[in-house]
């Protein structure tokens, strides 16, 4: 008997052996599609490879694709444990043809893999056709030889298949096995097709048309070929079995459900067991392609899988948080096929035992509320809404597991009460929204949130997504179309673009479509989770409802994410060495650089900014995993999350840590935070802290650069050093030395002019260096860069030497003029030194002097009118003397 691990691989193999690339599953988010909440067939990751618009250096393909059904359109969720074929999450495998083989290669492959390969009997199978698809028919007839009874022509839709409502679509032809006439249920096309006789295992897409807007279909460039083959019914009827949870896989993890809960595996807890075991498969995978519980979008979507599984092992009697307990089987199971499960498994681990810890709590309380609401209940009678709602508000209990649990029981719930509760609750949410306070700006966020729910924000993972418009916003109205040149804010209902928030700058890049791009410059947060890129249209006209898709400008972001990921490291690294005061005050990430404000009541020394540059270097070098999980902020706090006082957080925070071991246990560094990050601390490469500064009393401010800013800064400094020797003409280890005796060569320079200028000032004032102004005989001086303190002994000693009897010298010493008069006793009756020096300080755009009569200082900010100021003192004095 082939186990499923073995059927895949013989599956894979079969078609690579047949000229097909074997290419890896995508994520299960969809990164390349904006319609769709998770991936749901194998051919989604080659969407645009099937349009032509995106070319891969195969053209035959195969692939075994890890698939959700859940939430959205394909929503299989409510089946999921009651039924034979129902999962979450199942794998879809296929084969592909880009415009390389059409029908004919595509049956006789499948034929083949079918009878020959797996050795299923001709006489077990059938198929249908498209009933238009006469060509499908014919081939089936000589292929494989099947006559017009088992060729079923099935007219309706279920023969064409579309990946939603837009996208690559065409006819289909699926192959069926019977399980005989014991089990009920009738062919293909017949009223009780439903039975579990003839099970659908393998449905052939002959992919011909590209569907969009919907209800528009154009030829697809080349004929392809799409395959689907659900692996888990496949290796039902391999291994005999009517069920696909009586295959390999899924009874050893029921097995593991049932040893953890003591409950037999086919007594009372038949599908709670099957529950777990499929929500365990979704959960696992889900986490690990970067979803995390959340409370809307895919992670609500998560939550509410997770929740349900949660609730059936509490029925089976666990009081401890169970379900991270049957991880481990998972990943003996899949880990080998999905490296994914083993890598991220600190991951899921902690992140189902959180969710569950959480949810344990309310659980009990929220079970006992449904019980007694229930025993009120008429036979039949609705659930009301209004406590549908309050045991989701108050209890956590999402919509389908209170459904879920009045399964059986003959009632159900009110969901269009459980709705208006829920609608009155966001209008009382939006009435307390006190937001920026310019309500005329908030309104028109408010409107959108309403109409289109919270942007999912897709950039912890990715930076390039498609995304659908929602909304295009200029001047606070919703336009209909945005030509080229308009400055608009866009709205997409999911978005790699970060939205200024944090401390961290939003992002920047382009959105395009076919003939549309446009340059966003900035991006922010509005009415609390709408992210909005702020741009330009530069090509085309930008519409609602067109799919666009969005790339952060990866350049600028892998900057920011340095800065981001270094701030982290910079405050763990102050706190360590500066003392658990240090709390962070302030925070800025930009491409450029990092700023960083902490309370510290004294400057850091240069010592200590050593240490701490070098210590958060070495983490640098350690190179480890930077590690996101989820929980609730009294949780990381109480792990020791560093979390910022003050700061209000939802009921679900990200904590980052940096520097931890695998298991995840004492990260060195562990922060409440929703920007993004690097993978691992190396890729910050380098960290240099730039300036240390005091901001206000007790707060310091750190600047700093991570990245290429601190190669780029370490690189020009070298520059500059380099240049600097050279021009002292010494290497660079001599020139500090030599820059040292240049500057103490200066000093002395320095002296030997003051004492020169001294000399030059006092030297004799020979009569012709002197003006006759009136009675008065006027020296004057502009003695240079003479230190302004020495004017009055200048003056004195020009005096003394009895050539001139009013003394005037400016100093314009730093640029500025300082100016001293002195009066010899000849003319002091007559001329006021004080009033000379205000004239002469209000021509070089001071105020004011003061002094005595006989010698008076002053002073103005404009050395360079010093002639103005001796002209002043000139005409001044003819008035005196
Ligand atoms: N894309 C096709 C399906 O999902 C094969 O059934």
């Amino acid at each position: 008997m082939l186990t499923t691990n073995e059927i895949r691989t013989a599956f894979l193999e079969y078609f690579a052996s047949n000229g097909h690339q074997i290419v890896p599953s995508s994520s299960l988010v969809p990164k390349n599609d904006p319609t769709l909440l998770f991936t749901n067939a194998g051919m989604v990751q080659f969407k645009n490879v099937f349009t032509g618009q995106e070319t891969r250096p195969y053209s035959r393909a195969t692939t075994a694709q890890k698939v959700v059904r859940a939430g959205g359109k394909h929503n299989d969720l409510d089946n999921v444990g009651y039924t034979a074929r129902h999962h979450t999450f199942f794998e879809m495998m296929g084969n592909f043809s880009f415009g390389d083989y059409f029908k004919p290669e595509a049956i006789e492959f499948a034929w083949n893999l079918v009878t020959k390969g797996f050795n299923l009997p001709k006489d077990k199978l059938l198929v249908t056709v498209f009933a238009e698809d006469e060509d499908a028919a014919g081939l089936w007839r000589s292929i494989a030889g099947l006559d017009d009874s088992r060729i079923i022509r099935i007219p309706t839709s279920d023969n064409f298949w579309r990946m939603g409502d837009t996208g690559p679509c065409g006819p289909c032809s699926e192959i069926f096995f019977d399980h005989g006439p014991d089990v009920p249920g009738g062919p293909p096309g017949s009223p009780d097709e439903d039975g579990d006789r003839f099970v659908e295992i393998w449905n052939l897409v002959f992919m011909q048309y590209f569907e969009d807007p919907p209800g528009t279909r154009s030829p697809l460039p080349r004929p392809s070929i799409d395959t689907g083959l659900g692996l888990e019914r496949f290796a039902a009827i391999m291994q005999g079995k009517r069920d696909n949870y009586d295959t390999d896989t899924f009874v050893a993890l029921i097995q593991a459900s049932a040893d953890l809960t003591h409950q037999a595996v086919d007594g009372p807890f038949k599908a709670s067991h099957r529950v777990v075991a499929d929500h365990l498969r979704s959960t696992a995978f889900l986490i690990a392609d970067g979803v995390l519980p959340a409370k809307d979008g895919r992670g609500y979507v998560l939550r509410r899988i997770m929740r349900r599984a949660m609730r059936h092992l509490h029925m089976m009697g666990t009081t401890e948080p169970t379900f991270y307990k049957l991880l481990p089987a998972l990943i003996q199971q899949m880990g080998g096929a999905y490296p994914e499960l083993v890598h991220g498994e600190a991951l899921i681990r902690e992140t189902m035992r959180g969710e569950e810890e959480r949810f344990k709590a309310m659980l009990d309380r929220g079970l006992h509320l449904l019980e007694e609401e229930k025993s009120h209940l008429a036979s039949g009678a609705p659930l009301p809404g209004d406590v549908a709602f309050r045991l989701y508000d108050t209890f956590g209990f999402p919509l389908d597991l209170t459904q879920d649990a009045l399964r059986g029981s003959g009632h159900d719930v009110d969901v269009k009460g459980f709705e208006d509760a829920m609608a009155v609750q966001r209008q009382r949410a939006r009435a307390a929204w006190t937001g920026s306070g310019d309500t005329a700006v908030e309104t028109i966020w408010f409107e959108a949130r309403d109409k289109f729910g919270a942007s999912e924000f897709l950039g912890y993972s990715t930076e390039q997504a498609d995304g659908e418009v929602q909304a295009v916003i200029a001047g606070n109205e919703f336009l209909k179309e945005a030509p080229v040149g308009s400055e608009v804010a866009v709205l997409l209902n999911q978005t790699p673009f970060y939205g200024e928030s944090g401390g961290q700058a939003g992002d920047t890049g382009f959105l395009t479509a076919s003939g549309v791009k446009v340059a966003i410059t900035d991006t922010q947060k509005k009415a609390g989770d709408l992210i909005v890129h702020y741009g330009t249209v530069t090509e085309g006209t930008l519409r609602p409802g067109m799919a666009v898709t969005a790339t952060v400008d990866h350049d600028r972001r892998s900057a920011i994410r340095a800065h981001h990921s270094a701030t982290h490291l910079l405050h763990e690294a102050l706190r360590r060495h500066l003392g658990a005061h240090v709390a962070q005050k302030g925070s800025l990430n930009t491409a450029e650089r990092l700023r960083f404000d902490v309370s510290q009541p004294r400057p850091i020394t240069d010592e200590e900014l050593a240490a701490i540059e070098a210590e958060v270097n070495n983490r640098i070098r350690d190179n480890s995993q930077v590690v996101t999980r989820s929980m609730t902020p009294d949780e990381a706090i109480a792990e020791g999350a560093t979390a910022l006082f003050g700061e209000k957080y939802g009921d679900e925070v990200r904590v980052v840590s940096m520097g931890a071991g695998t298991d995840n246990k004492n990260p060195w560094s562990m922060e409440l935070c929703g920007g993004t990050h690097v993978t691992r601390t190396g890729d910050i490469g380098q960290f240099r802290i730039v300036s240390e500064s005091g901001v206000s009393a007790g707060v310091r401010r750190i600047e700093a650069v991570a990245g290429k800013a601190a190669q780029d800064l370490t690189v020009s400094n070298e520059q500059r050093l380099t240049q600097m020797a050279a021009m002292m003409k010494v290497s660079v280890a001599d020139a500090p030395e030599r820059l040292a005796a240049v500057l103490e060569e200066r000093r002395q320079m320095e002296k030997q002019i003051a004492h020169l200028q001294r000399q030059l000032a006092t030297g004799n004032v020979a009569a012709a260096g002197v003006d006759k102004i009136g009675a008065a005989r006027l020296a004057t001086r502009n003695v240079g860069e003479t230190p302004p303190r020495e004017l009055k002994g200048l003056a004195e000693t020009i005096l003394k030497q009895g050539n001139a009897d009013v003394v005037v010298l400016i100093s314009t010493a730093d640029g500025k003029g300082s100016v001293v008069a002195a009066i010899g006793p000849d003319m002091v009756e007559k001329v006021d030194a004080v009033a000379l020096v205000r004239a002469a300080s209000a021509a070089m755009g001071g105020k004011g002097g003061g002094g005595r009569r006989d010698m008076a200082q002053a002073g103005g900010p404009d050395g360079q009118a010093a002639d103005a100021a001796f002209a002043a003192v000139r005409e001044t004095l003819k008035t005196m003397a």
